[in-house]
């Protein structure tokens, strides 16, 4: 049986991520500040609740590490974030650096903190967004968002090739524009379900062969 951490459990993404995740037989660890009641309705049913750990704290990487004492990890999920709008006319340095620190910097504090808990055949999978695109960039602003997962996106290709040679492959993923709270449940947005079906369907095709690769949840692969 495999072992599936994800972080941002808790809502969006994440939770159908553990449903989805937990649906087919995975054990999962589901990793948030606080849990909601949708994610301690999954907990009723086997799933393992890590909450109170805020990714934005230096200690988060630690903490987790020590909670996870002898666990083996198969498939690391790094998926939360978190998106402000940030227009140049009102540009807040609390709101850039905060970006910053969950969306890029805590991914990659995570993935040093808990290395031990991985092992050859493990897969590390970074939820970035195509809004890290420099060259798909045609509308401008979220200049705290963008910035974040422009740096997710290059941390990725440097543990890609970091870890080649420890046998763990890296996915680097977009799920698409989809109905969260991220983007006030916009409708145009493909649904969580949807979209969670098309990632882990990335992450089980992932191979070292393909590691590093930034893709669309859709299986298309985006420029940098
Ligand atoms: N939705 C989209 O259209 C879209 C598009 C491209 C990329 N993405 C990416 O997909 C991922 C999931 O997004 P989503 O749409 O599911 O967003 P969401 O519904 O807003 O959920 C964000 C998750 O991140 C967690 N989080 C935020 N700040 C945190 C912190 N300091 N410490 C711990 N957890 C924190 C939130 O926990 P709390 O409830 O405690 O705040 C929540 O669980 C993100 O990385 C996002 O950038 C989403």
């Amino acid at each position: 049986m495999n072992t599936v951490l994800v972080t941002g459990a808790n809502r969006g993404i994440g939770l159908e991520y553990c449903r989805q995740l937990q649906a087919r037989g995975d054990r999962v660890i589901a990793v948030c500040r606080t849990a909601s009641p949708d994610l301690q309705a999954l907990a009723a049913a086997g799933l393992r609740i890590e909450a109170g750990i805020d990714l934005s704290h230096a200690a988060a990487p630690g903490d987790l590490a020590g909670r996870l004492a002898g666990t083996t990890l198969h498939t690391l999920i790094l998926n939360a974030g978190v998106l402000e709008n940030n227009r140049l006319e009102s540009l807040e340095p609390q709101s850039l650096r905060r970006q910053f620190e969950v969306n890029a910097l805590a991914p990659l504090l995570l993935t040093q903190g808990l290395l031990p808990h991985l092992q050859a055949g493990s897969k590390l999978v970074l939820m970035t967004s195509r809004m890290g695109s420099i060259d798909d960039n045609t509308s401008g602003g979220s200049f705290g968002y963008r910035m974040s997962k422009v740096a997710l996106n290059m941390a990725g290709r440097s543990l890609a090739i970091d870890l080649k040679p420890r046998s763990i492959a890296v996915a680097i993923l977009h799920p698409g524009l989809v109905r969260t709270r991220m983007i006030n449940f916009n409708p145009q947005g493909i649904t969580p379900e949807e979209a969670v079906r098309g990632l882990l369907a990335r992450i089980d095709g992932l191979t070292l062969e393909t590691s590093g690769t930034f893709w669309h949840a859709n299986g298309e692969v985006l420029p940098w």
